[in-house]
């Protein structure tokens, strides 16, 4: 499974960067407000510390606007990925600029038929909200499912980027379905390593590593 980072912080991008544990970014246009940056500024930025795939998400509602806004976002760096909203002017724009070379993610996703549309449309990624259906009393891990057995029964290629994830067991779920990709906030990234037999079982072998009195030279 691939982790993305679900973030528009720079300071956060570079350090889980450093790390090597992330395989690309996700940002929308909530996170680029959060970050109080410029969104050419900031998306060069980071598409200049991690490697993969960068989304940038369009503002456009109408396909020709959603166009012209995909090429400006694409000429920021090589490794943009283009993100539309799940309408019909946007998978419109999805078939288009897939079909001129460019990455899509499809965004907004909260059924498995908006799915199949995306992926009938050529999407790079599409990206089911868990934790916004979550917060509507409906499992948002059933969605995946749904879309990890639509895309597996007719071969897709589209990889299904589980997001809106708010908690580590959303992690585990969607990795235990097959989803290719989780983009996650910082913090849920980096609480993924914690566990309190791993904190006890250092903290004990430190005690008696000191006691030996020796030192690895
Ligand atoms: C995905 O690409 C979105 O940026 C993000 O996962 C939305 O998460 P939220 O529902 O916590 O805002």
């Amino acid at each position: 499974m691939k982790f993305f980072v679900d973030t528009a912080d720079v300071a956060e991008i570079r350090t889980l960067n450093e790390l090597g544990l992330i395989d690309g970014v996700t940002t929308n246009p909530s996170l680029i407000l959060k970050s109080g940056r410029n969104i050419t500024e900031v998306t060069k930025e980071i598409c200049d510390i991690v490697k993969g795939p960068v989304s940038a998400e369009v503002t456009a509602v109408e396909y020709e606007q959603m166009i012209r806004e995909g090429e400006v976002l694409a000429k920021i760096a090589s490794n943009i990925c283009i993100k539309l909203p799940l309408t019909l002017d946007g998978l419109r724009a999805c078939r288009t600029l897939t079909g001129d070379g460019h990455k899509v993610n499809v965004t907004l996703c909260f059924s498995a038929n908006q799915a199949l549309l995306a992926a009938k449309a050529g999407a790079t990624f599409i990206s089911p909200f868990i934790g916004r259906l979550d917060d509507m009393s409906i499992d948002g891990m059933d969605l995946i499912r749904e879309i990890r057995q639509i895309y597996d029964n007719y071969g897709f290629q589209t990889e299904i980027l589980a997001a809106s994830i708010r908690t580590v067991n959303h992690v585990r779920e969607a990795a235990l379905i097959g989803a290719d990709v989780a983009t996650v906030p910082p913090a849920t990234i980096k609480a993924l390593v914690k566990h309190p037999l791993t904190d006890k079982g250092l903290e004990q072998f430190l005690a008696d590593w000191e006691k030996t009195g020796q030192t690895i030279a």
